[in-house]
Formats: structure tokens, sequence, C-alpha cells
């Protein structure tokens, strides 16, 4: 058993993946801005953390360490998608995409890493299938994605001998209830299940990933 921080914890993909990391016996907390719910499972649900800064993220990532003995592994999930053309629009939605996605993802690892390195660990990021190519009106979105993914490649670097392995999945689009009131037409079969991803996510968390770090992998239906 291992203790794993998850962060965006109170969203669809996370909920899910606190669910099936709790389910596997490892002590899971949910980190999230949003107040915590009521009921969280058997979590540790903290709310009201913004993980783009840096004091609040340190104090609650203390509290982790404390409340549940050591801090073994994280999953970065928090974050968002905006879609906005470059012509005509301001630089607003390129400052959230980048704090929501990327500064979050920095601001978590950073100040998680002094406890992964006691005893190593693993760190999962979530970046973006859709920052490989992106289409029109993916520009804020996907740069801040494909930041995450160089965040990945470079402190899996960093970090190569030290006990930590950092990798990223890259979802195409998850099965969630925003993407399907989004997209009433679409067909939704290729869509990737949050239970899929928490499946890749909980492996590389796992020894059994022990080769893997510096990795980007799509996550997408076959078929
Ligand atoms: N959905 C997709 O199709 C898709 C595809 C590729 C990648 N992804 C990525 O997968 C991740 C999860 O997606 P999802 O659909 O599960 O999203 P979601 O339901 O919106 O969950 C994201 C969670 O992150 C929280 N969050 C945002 N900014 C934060 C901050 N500064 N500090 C703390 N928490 C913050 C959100 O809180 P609030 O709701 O209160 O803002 C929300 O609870 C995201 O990184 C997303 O970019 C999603």
């Amino acid at each position: 058993m291992s203790v794993v921080i998850v962060t965006g914890g109170f969203g669809v993909l996370g909920r899910v993946v606190a669910a099936d990391l709790t389910k596997r016996g490892h002590k899971v907390a949910a980190v999230d801005v949003a107040p915590a719910p009521g009921e969280y499972g058997n979590a540790l649900a903290l709310g009201g953390v913004d993980l783009t800064d840096e004091t609040a993220v340190k104090a609650a990532y203390a509290t982790v360490a404390e409340r549940l003995g050591s801090v073994d592994g994280l999953v970065n999930i928090a974050g968002g998608f905006i879609w906005g053309l470059v012509e005509g629009n301001g630089l607003a939605g390129w400052d959230k995409m980048f704090r929501m996605n990327l500064r979050t993802a920095a601001t978590s690892s950073s100040a998680a890493l002094p406890y992964l390195l006691r005893q190593g660990g693993a760190i999962v990021n979530i970046g973006a299938f859709g920052a490989i190519r992106p289409g029109a009106g993916m520009a804020p979105y996907a740069a801040s994605k494909a930041g995450v993914h160089a965040l990945t490649e470079s402190l899996a670097e960093e970090l190569r001998g030290k006990g930590v392995r950092v990798n990223a999945v890259l979802p195409t689009i998850i099965d969630t209830p925003t993407n399907r009131a989004d997209m009433p037409d679409a067909d939704t079969a290729g869509w990737v299940r949050p239970e899929s991803a928490a499946k890749v996510i909980a492996f590389l968390l796992s020894s059994e990933a022990g080769a893997i770090t510096g990795a980007t992998i799509p996550l997408s239906l076959a078929g």
C-alpha cells in the first residue's frame, strides 16, 4: 500500500482515479480547488486548494504526509479546456490555460518531490492527444498541454537514477457528461472511458512500470 495524491480529485477523471486507486489498496488524498464534498469514499479530501499557489500546495501536501504517513505517488489531473481562435482574441485564455494545466502540474510536482525522493515514487501527468497535432482553436489548450508533455520529459530526466519516475497519459476525448453535452451528435463509441484511463494510470504508478519513465502515452480506443 502506498499514499497517492490525486489533483483535480473532485472532477470526473479525478474521482474515478481516486476510487480505482483506493480499491487497489492505496491511501488516496484528493486535492482540488473546489470545496470538499461531504462524502468522498475512503480517501482524504482536501478542498479549497488552488494548485497554482505554491504556498497553499506545500501546506496541503504537508497535511497529506502528516495524516497518511508519506507521499509515494502523484497524479496531476487538475486542468481544463477552452477553445479559442487566435484572431480577435486577447491573451486571457492563454493565461488561463497555462495556469490551469501547466502551472498546476509544475507547482504540484515541485511540492511533492521532497516526499517522493525519500523512498522513491512516481508521478503521472495528464497531457492531451490534441496537443500533438492541434486543430484550429486549440492553440491555448494545446500549448499548455504541450508544456505538460515537456515537463514530463524534462522532469523524468532530472530524476533519472533518483527513484522517481515521471510519465504522462494523453487522452483523446474522455467520456464525460460535459463532453456528451457539448457534442450531442458525436459517436461516443471511440471515446476513452475514465475507468480505462484510471487503469493505465494505476499501472504507471506501480512497480510493474518500473522500466518506464519520460513516456507520453496516447490513450485512445484501438477500435
Ligand atoms: N475531458 C476530456 O475529454 C479530456 C481530454 C484530454 C485531457 N483531459 C484532461 O484530463 C484532466 C481531467 O479532465 P476532466 O474532464 O475530468 O475535468 P474536470 O471534471 O473539470 O476536473 C478537473 C478538476 O480540476 C480542478 N481544478 C482546475 N483548476 C484547478 C486549480 N487551479 N487548483 C485545483 N484544482 C483545479 C477543477 O476544479 P473546478 O471545476 O472547480 O475548476 C476540477 O475539479 C484535465 O487535465 C483535462 O485537461 C481531458
